[in-house]
């Protein structure tokens, strides 16, 4: 197929194109460069052999996003581009509501206008909210805590409404639980802009001795060791997924919702823990009081991603992290 991918040169975008590449996919890529590098590019065709066709606009350019979609004439679209930091979509809420969701529309007007009937779309776990149990399903309770959590639920039910008003038009929905880890090459990888927020990279950057220490967010929760716990899903196992919904959409021709999660939480101590194997480094701890807003437990049940996409996740924790830590030995300041 030839998919057109917006956010592609993003983390998650990055690492879907290399698969997509090597399963004989053609890939055309629309990013704004907001949260990632050309360089990206030159990295995608070492990787791939292949360098992707690449437009540099931003979604929410009716004009410009119509004469690309002309000249490309995707197949299919897998939709990454989002802003995506809980925290700065507090302090940025309408730029948030703005990129995310009017992007999405008018991404979802280009489309119809030019036929295209296939979505794979980038969700998160964080439609969940604060889950009352886990593995979570993907028939739990939606309710959202944070604007950003809020645009992503929009936009699932916007694209929920239109495929239930228009049955040739299918999408794909993919919740991701925690996204860690790098391409095995070393060559792509997560590049936080300023001090991460996530946990993986905040890690990564105490080993490589750029910051004193990890701060853990509460150790009072009702979890084993009293630390946060959750899904940890190696990118690369992520990306398979989105060429695995490409295939099921073609296949099944119906639209689904699925979680992509390991099933398996883990603690931020289990976390550290294995990073301290995988890098041989240590990772000084400070504890201090939870992080607003973050829930003690949450991690997936995936049994629906294995019946529709056959998919389920390879990667274990050790490999997340001695992927993590090889982008991060290789590229100490990111793309
Ligand atoms: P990222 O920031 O690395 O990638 C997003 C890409 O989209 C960037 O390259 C950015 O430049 C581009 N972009 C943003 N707004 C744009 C616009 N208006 N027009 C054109 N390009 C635009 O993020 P990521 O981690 O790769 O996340 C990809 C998707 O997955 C996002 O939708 C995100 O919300 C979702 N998601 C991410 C996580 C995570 O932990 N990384 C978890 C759940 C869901
Ligand atoms: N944590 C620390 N110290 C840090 C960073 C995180 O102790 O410096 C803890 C958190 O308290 C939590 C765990 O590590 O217990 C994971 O935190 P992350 O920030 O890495 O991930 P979250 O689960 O909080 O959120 C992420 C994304 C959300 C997304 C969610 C589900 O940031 O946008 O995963 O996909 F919605």
């Amino acid at each position: 197929m030839r998919v057109l991918v917006t956010g592609g040169c993003g983390y998650i975008g990055s690492h879907t194109i290399t698969d997509l590449t090597s399963r004989g996919h053609e890939v055309a890529i629309v990013d704004n460069f907001s949260n990632a590098s050309p360089a990206v590019l030159e990295r995608l065709a070492s990787i791939t052999g292949v360098r992707p066709i690449s437009f540099q606009a931003d979604i929410r350019d009716r004009a410009a996003l119509l004469s690309i979609f002309q000249e490309v004439r995707p197949d299919a679209v897998i939709h990454f581009a989002a802003l995506k930091s809980v925290g700065e979509s507090w302090e940025q809420p309408l730029r948030y509501f703005d990129n995310n969701i009017t992007g999405t529309i008018v991404l979802l007007q280009v489309m119809h206008e030019c036929g295209v009937r296939k979505l794979v779309f980038s969700s998160s776990a964080t439609v969940y909210g604060m889950p009352e149990s886990c593995p979570i399903s993907e028939d739990a309770p939606l309710r959202v805590t944070n604007p950003y959590g809020r645009t992503k639920l929009v936009m699932e039910e916007l694209i929920g409404d239109l495929c239930a008003a228009d049955e040739s038009l299918q999408a794909a929905v993919l919740r991701y639980f925690n996204p860690v880890g790098a391409h095995p090459s070393g060559e792509l990888g997560e590049s936080p802009s300023g001090p991460p927020a996530n946990l993986m990279p905040y890690i990564c950057q105490v080993a490589a001795g750029r910051r004193e220490y990890l701060n853990v967010f509460g150790n009072d929760y009702d979890t084993a060791d009293g630390t946060g716990v959750r899904d940890y899903i190696h990118v690369m196992d992520l990306a398979r997924a989105h060429t695995d919904a490409l295939d099921a959409l073609n296949t099944c021709g119906e639209s689904f919702t699925v979680n992509l999660g390991t099933g398996r939480g883990y603690s931020v101590l289990e976390l550290v823990k294995a990073f301290e194997l995988a890098s041989g480094r240590l990772i000084p701890l400070r504890f201090c009081p939870r992080r607003a807003g973050d829930v003690g437990a949450c991690y997936a049940d995936p049994s629906r991603a294995a019946e529709r996409l056959g998919w389920t996740a390879q990667f274990d924790l050790a490999r997340m992290c001695e992927d993590a830590w090889r982008w991060q030995c290789r590229h100490p300041n990111g793309i």
